[in-house]
């Protein structure tokens, strides 16, 4: 299996400059190098080609629509293209407004796809409900066929059609919840697991749950929607919106290897790094505790792999 790596250098969908320097440092990070080290083939396909437009009105005041409008299609054909090829993509975002490319460029040629979504917030805001005005909390709601009866006319999104439905999203690691996102969740029974869900069940039996629950037959593809502040700010901490009292490493390495032994992985999404919000400590914190919860969706385990060509003396 052939991972294809694809980085989305973007900021637009929320308010700070940095998330568009994340794929660089991931790569510096050693992201490619850990995941061949551990037998796996890597194509990287470098970034998404984005020109940045001079003028970007808000539309119903919600911020850069036309920029990311124009960087999502692109990542989408960009996606629908490497999965073609027979690779599964790792894309290295770029903020969480990257998902509505990813997952719609996944489904285009993977239409069964579930999404796991991990992330401290529910990214199902609509351009109406939001109170930021940043698309990074609102992908679900442009993906999701059941919210469309909610969503404005977005001319600036219109390749973007509804690919995937409500029933097929299961959220974990939630702790900042919006008014307006939890009663879309309740009124449309999204599978949705809180932090203290997590603290309740344990992380065996609640990802055990959520990937029977999403998908009881075990056989379609999975989406991973990975956005960092999912995890704990303690780990990491270069990210735009922290919230406390997330995801430990733990938890995200069991996540991660349990996904891994699916064989089903087929995109990951990695989501708000952002290198220029934190001191350079903290900053190398995040990228060491990305990059290792990476590899383990990729069949790195804790309890380590046979090396792939390693001889004794
Ligand atoms: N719910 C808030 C909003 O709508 C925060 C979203 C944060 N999203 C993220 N991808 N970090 O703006
Ligand atoms: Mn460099
Ligand atoms: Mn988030
Ligand atoms: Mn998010």
């Amino acid at each position: 299996e052939v991972i294809g790596v694809l980085g989305f250098p973007f900021s637009k969908g929320q308010t700070y400059d940095g998330t568009e320097q994340a794929p660089h440092y991931l790569r510096d990070a050693g992201i490619i190098k850990n995941l061949q080290a551990q037998g796996n083939t890597v194509v990287d396909h470098g970034d998404v080609n984005l020109e940045s437009l001079p003028v970007d009105e808000p539309n119903t005041d919600i911020r850069n629509p036309k920029s990311v409008g124009t960087a999502n299609k692109k990542l989408s054909d960009a996606i629908s293209r490497i999965l073609k090829t027979n690779q599964s993509v790792l894309t290295l975002g770029g903020d969480h407004s990257m998902a509505i490319g990813s997952i719609h460029g996944h489904a285009q040629v993977e239409p069964n796809l579930v999404v796991v979504w991990v992330d401290a917030h529910a990214d199902i805001n609509t351009p109406l409900t939001s109170i930021s005005r940043n698309i990074h909390g609102m992908p679900l709601a442009f993906l999701a066929k059941e919210l469309q009866e909610y969503m404005p006319d977005m001319p600036e999104f219109d390749w973007c059609k509804p690919c995937i439905s409500v029933r097929d999203i299961v959220y974990i690691g939630l702790r900042d919840v919006d008014p307006s996102e939890k009663v879309f969740i309740e009124k449309f029974g999204i599978l949705a697991h809180y932090m203290e869900d997590v603290e309740k069940y344990g992380v065996k039996e609640l990802i055990e749950r959520s990937l029977s629950q999403i998908d009881p037959s075990g056989t379609r593809p999975i989406h991973v929607s990975f956005d960092v502040d999912g995890m704990d700010p303690a780990l990491t901490p270069a990210t735009g919106t922290p919230v406390p009292g997330g995801l430990s490493l733990k938890d995200c390495c069991y996540l991660a290897e349990e996904i891994a032994i699916t064989g089903r992985l087929s995109v990951l999404d990695i989501a708000e790094v952002n290198p220029l919000l934190s001191s350079e400590e903290d900053r190398n914190l995040t990228m060491t505790n990305t990059v290792n919860v990476t590899t383990k969706f990729y069949g790195n385990r804790r309890k380590s792999i046979t090396p792939p060509d390693y001889e004794l003396p």
